[in-house]
């Protein structure tokens, strides 16, 4: 495994962090359901080969993330990694709430202290809200007493908006979506030189863009990335992309097997800053032109939206409506449709109610997509 700098600090991390958002289930499409089995030998297996940043937050797995990480770093894991984990600004109505909901993660995580505590995806809303509860007068209490070692927050809206929060606060670091594809979309590449220059480390989610740049990725990206001198996975195709990049201290991955674990540590064993030429990077540059002229809604899966009150599995209809246009294959998603989705809980059934559009980190406008999904996927003949 390599390290590198966490900021400022004398602090080394893991080029690669495990991110606790997307562990193996018990039960497909219930993310309680943890299968802490598995997610167990998966941490112990990361944290024994050299990762030693975990990032978690309140709301992961609909609140039960935390909860298994604390049992899961018993028996002298906890002391072996830096545990990050994040206040969910969106739930916070006063100063008070802040500190209730930090006491709760402590409890939850078995733990006295938490190194990095982040402000959860701060955005516009969440940033006005972080002001009128002085949230950030809270930061300093429990940095003043000992119970977070490092300050940072998450970020998903504008680049101004992301430059004013940097300068706003004596962070040690932040953490920003950024993968080959995504590189002038929120903070983007620009987001992460500016944090870089003012001292934050920089740390990075979705270098897969939730896994859409590694599974079932189209033929004409598969013949791009045979292009490069490596021969290589289009996982590792894409975490060399952000791992190249000297600013950044460590990418959060998410993985769901044991497998995807050993194959990106292994790829972590090597060093990558400054590795890509210019006709490699050449390719990337083919590679997110295809992507971008094929996606429709700019969906990572990360489920913040869910639960739907009308129990419509918006991660997944959007799913199969961006693949209808990414692969020209229609007739399957059509089919995907009306066999995974029951006609209760189908996209028709959206009310509009805008629940999901207030979490959704990359402010995709559902109840719209719903209506065009639900549109194009349904077939005449399907139940009304
Ligand atoms: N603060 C925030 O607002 C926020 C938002 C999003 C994420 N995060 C954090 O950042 C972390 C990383 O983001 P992410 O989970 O979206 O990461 P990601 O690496 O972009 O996507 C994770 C998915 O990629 C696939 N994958 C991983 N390794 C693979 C491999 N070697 N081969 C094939 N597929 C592979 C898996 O998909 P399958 O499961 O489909 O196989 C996995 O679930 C999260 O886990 C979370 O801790 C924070």
């Amino acid at each position: 495994m390599i390290y590198r700098s966490f900021g400022t600090t004398n602090i080394k991390l893991s080029q690669i962090g495990f991110g606790a958002m997307r562990f193996p289930l018990t039960e497909e499409y219930d993310p309680t359901k943890i299968d802490e089995v598995k997610a167990t030998e998966m941490l112990h297996y990361a944290i024994d080969n050299g990762v030693n940043y975990i990032d978690n937050a309140y709301p992961y797995h609909r609140q039960t993330s935390e909860i298994f990480l604390g049992k899961a770093l018993r028996d002298g894991y906890r002391e072996r990694v830096y545990l990050a984990t994040k206040m969910p600004v969106w739930l916070v109505k006063s100063k008070d709430d802040s500190i209730k909901y930090f006491e709760e993660q402590l409890l939850r995580l078995q733990t006295d202290v938490i190194d990095m505590y982040l402000l959860h995806s701060l955005s516009k809303n969440a940033w006005k809200t972080v002001q009128e509860c002085n949230v950030l007068g809270c930061l300093d209490e429990m940095l003043n007493a000992g119970k977070i070692r490092y300050a940072g927050f998450s970020f998903h809206d504008e680049l101004p908006l992301f430059k004013e929060i940097v300068d706003a606060y004596p962070w040690t670091f932040c953490l920003i979506q950024l993968n080959y594809v995504d590189i002038d979309y929120q903070a983007g590449l620009e987001g992460l030189e500016y944090a870089h220059k003012k001292g934050l480390a920089v740390m990075v989610m979705e270098p897969l863009r939730g896994g859409k740049l590694a599974n079932n990725v189209p033929k004409r990206v598969l013949e791009i990335i045979g292009g490069s001198r490596w021969k290589q996975t289009p996982a590792q195709f894409a975490l060399r992309w952000v791992l190249n990049r000297p600013e950044i201290t460590c990418v959060l991955s998410g993985m769901s097997t044991l497998a995807q674990v050993k194959e990106n540590i292994a790829f972590a064993s090597g060093e990558h800053i400054d590795t890509l030429t210019a006709d490699e990077l050449q390719l990337y540059a083919q590679a997110r032109e295809f992507y971008r002229s094929r996606t429709k809604v700019n969906c990572t899966q990360c489920g913040y939206c869910m639960p739907c009150p009308q129990k419509i599995p918006i991660p997944f209809i959007l799913e199969i409506y961006n693949d209808a246009r990414m692969y020209g294959a229609i007739d399957d998603s059509r089919w995907m449709y009306k066999v995974f989705v029951k006609p209760e809980h189908r996209a028709d059934r959206c009310t509009a109610c805008g629940e999901c559009e207030e979490k959704c980190p990359q402010k995709i406008p559902v109840a719209k997509f719903m209506a065009e999904a639900d549109s194009l996927l349904r077939q005449s003949g399907d139940d009304a």
